[in-house]
């Protein structure tokens, strides 16, 4: 742990990391020493590639795209298969569904022992977004079919409930879930010139609005009214909720108040007990960028600062720091199931870039 780095060598050390953590498939590893990470995320993904453009490396963010319309691709018959199912009301099972992860080749892992948590909807999402972003909105045609696959494959399925950014919940609907669903279908929509596409998004928007508002904020979901960091998505990057809008200003105060740990880190939410529940640098720079996008000078230099004094050795952004859990007993029980926890992980990095860097959350007009 030091203070004296500087952001600039942890930008470049983060840019290694990433870079280094590209298989020649193109895949991004979540994290290349933590066994249970050793996949590619599209989630973790489309963060890092929306680092790498934001840092002047769009080379290895198309290579990330190539790859994951390539996976997408390979899941026509299923993605076929599985609006079938729901167009014709028909009961569909988790394991129906897509994964959030693959192996860095791009085929969904083979499962041994327990099985992952695997349904989750916002991947797609983000991808879509991160694409939309890397290709500022002019489509070649080599991605056409995967975005209007996964444009297809979300519009069917965006009301099932699944597990949420963390793997967590999968008998419900989660609020960042359905931000980066309807972010991922308007980006389609303008990537492809198709207006219903956009009108979908705007559903999943009311949707959210109607459903996932409680005392005046954005809460984790419909049947949950905790506060989730992950909900920062809905302004930035997503830009779905002006950052100015009472209902985001107020999700923003309740995060910075309610999830800031003793040092200022930020946690994934209340009650968290995965590695005993501490904040994560991941979440801490996102607070970070979206102060910065904001004008919020203060908050963006107490997250960089706060980030800056827990970098693990070498210069890298590990997941989340182990000294202040909300719970402590499960910071054992944790590392003696899985070891060490992820370090380096390629999206903390990717936060941290983005927080660094000019990018600022999609207006969209
Ligand atoms: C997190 C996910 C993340 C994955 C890989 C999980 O523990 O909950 O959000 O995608 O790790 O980094």
């Amino acid at each position: 742990m030091t203070t004296t780095t500087s952001a600039q060598d942890i930008v470049a050390e983060g840019l290694r990391v990433i870079a280094d953590g590209q298989a020649p498939s193109g895949a991004y590893v979540a994290s290349p020493n933590f066994a249970e990470y050793n996949f590619a995320w599209l989630r973790d993904g489309a963060y890092c590639a929306l680092a790498m453009d934001a840092a002047g490396r769009p080379e290895s963010s198309r290579a990330f795209h190539r790859w994951a319309a390539m996976v997408i691709e390979a899941q026509r018959p299923r993605i076929e298969k599985i609006i079938g199912l729901i167009e014709r009301g028909e009961t569909i099972r988790g394991d129906d569904m897509l994964p959030t992860r693959y192996t860095l080749l791009g085929q969904p892992e083979v499962v041994v022992g327990e099985a992952w948590p695997n349904f989750q909807l916002d991947g797609y999402g983000s991808w879509l977004f991160a694409l939309f972003s890397h290709l500022d909105a002019q489509l070649l045609p080599e991605f056409r079919p995967a975005v209007e696959l996964a444009a297809r494959y979300l519009s069917a399925s965006w009301r099932l409930p699944c597990f949420d950014y963390w793997e967590e919940e999968g008998d419900r609907q989660h609020t960042s879930t359905l931000a980066a669903i309807a972010a991922g279908l308007r980006s389609a929509s303008r990537l492809l010139d198709d207006t219903s596409l956009a009108s979908t998004a705007e559903e999943v928007l009311d949707y959210v609005r109607a459903h996932c508002v409680v005392d005046g904020s954005f809460v984790k979901g419909p049947q949950d009214p905790r506060v989730d960091a992950s909900l920062i998505s809905l302004t930035v990057p997503f830009g779905l909720v002006d950052a100015s809008d009472p209902v985001m200003r107020a999700t923003i105060a309740r995060i910075r108040s309610e999830l800031s740990s003793p040092s200022g880190g930020i946690y994934r939410y209340r009650g968290d007990t995965y590695y005993g529940g501490n904040p994560w640098l991941l979440l801490t720079a996102w607070l970070g960028w979206h102060d910065r996008v904001t004008g919020n000078e203060e908050g963006f230099s107490s997250a960089r600062h706060w980030v800056l004094s827990n970098v693990s050795d070498g210069g890298r952004l590990a997941e989340q720091v182990l000294h202040e859990p909300q719970s402590a007993p499960f910071v054992q029980e944790w590392l003696d199931r899985w070891g060490p926890v992820a370090d380096p992980l390629l999206w903390s990095h990717a936060k941290f870039i983005l927080m660094e860097s000019e990018a600022v959350g999609r207006v969209w007009n």
